[in-house]
């Protein structure tokens, strides 16, 4: 039950029917007894700035900001942290006691923590990250690779000049960082993907409906861990042929589980957790 007190966050999408995040909260508002609700509302791509801007006035806590509307999150937020500014995106808006909009980005604090979590032994190994793919997704990863200290990135994606331009307008904003990263044809690997610590798959292959990704890992040592952002299915194509060669294997399904957390807490004032019972609710069918 919720009062005339309760407060609101909301995720905004077009469509936003198949956003998980409800899911994500509701099932911590309600494990820790929070007097507050968070609902999908579709925002039309046509008023997408003027919705953004509205949620101080309609009194929301802040939002959630999906597909396709992350840059423009990014443009219509008042003050920006660090993250967002090198991912070029906000997936996450605050409301400030002022009233003015604070974007975050939490995709990718959100894929590490969900590394740190699962398989926190990857940061033993020494190699770069082998990253597919070059959308909004990837740029999160490779920013959050770089600033937990990978030495370097390698950059690979269907459409090179895509990658190129990840890079080029990284370094427009984290020189140090884009000074790390290296594009690389994504069929043709270079040497020191034989030392890779992990490799990521930011694309949408593999997911339900989509073709497997078909990169030639073979060259990967046995140590790399393989994750995917996919999550539908969880045991997608790469991480089958991963596990079926001894490498450890992480599922996408907690990048979204902890992305999730910031702005609950900051909406909220709990700090929430990841664990399997969230994972259950979030899976279950609907
Ligand atoms: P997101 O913001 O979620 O990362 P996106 O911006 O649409 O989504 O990016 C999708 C990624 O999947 C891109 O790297 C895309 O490659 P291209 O830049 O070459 O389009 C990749 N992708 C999608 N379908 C693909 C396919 N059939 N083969 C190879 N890569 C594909």
């Amino acid at each position: 039950m919720i009062s005339g007190k309760a407060r609101v966050a909301a995720v905004l999408g077009w469509p936003v029917a198949h956003s998980r995040s409800p899911r994500v909260h509701g099932f911590w508002l309600a494990r820790h007894g929070v007097d507050g609700a968070y609902v999908p509302l579709a925002l039309r791509p046509e008023s997408a700035m003027q919705g953004l801007r509205a949620l101080p006035a309609l009194g929301l806590a802040g939002a959630n900001v999906t597909v396709p509307h992350k840059e423009t999150a990014f443009a219509a937020a008042d003050l920006l942290t660090d993250r967002a500014r090198r991912i070029g995106a906000v997936n996450t808006l605050i409301v400030q006691e002022d009233g003015r909009l604070l974007g975050d980005n939490t995709d990718g604090f959100g894929f590490l923590a969900n590394l740190e979590q699962e398989a926190p032994a990857w940061r033993a190994n020494q190699g770069p990250a082998l990253v597919i793919g070059a959308g909004g997704a990837a740029r999160a990863v490779v920013v959050a690779l770089l600033e937990a200290g990978c030495p370097a990135v390698i950059l690979g994606n269907r459409t090179r000049e895509r990658a190129e331009a990840l890079r080029l307008a990284l370094a427009g904003v984290a020189p140090e960082l884009a000074a790390r990263v290296r594009v690389v044809d994504w069929d043709a690997l270079p040497p020191e993907a034989a030392n890779a610590a992990l490799v990521v798959n930011t694309t949408t292959l593999g997911m339900v409906g989509h073709p497997p990704l078909q990169v030639d890992l073979e060259a990967l040592p046995a140590s790399a861990l393989v994750t995917d952002i996919v999550y539908t299915p969880l045991e997608t194509p790469l991480l089958a042929w991963a596990r079926a060669r001894g490498n450890p294997a992480v599922d996408g399904l907690g990048m979204l589980l902890h992305q999730a957390r910031p702005g609950f807490e900051a909406w909220f004032g709990v700090a929430p957790s990841v664990d399997d019972a969230l994972r259950r609710a979030v899976l279950e069918d609907r």
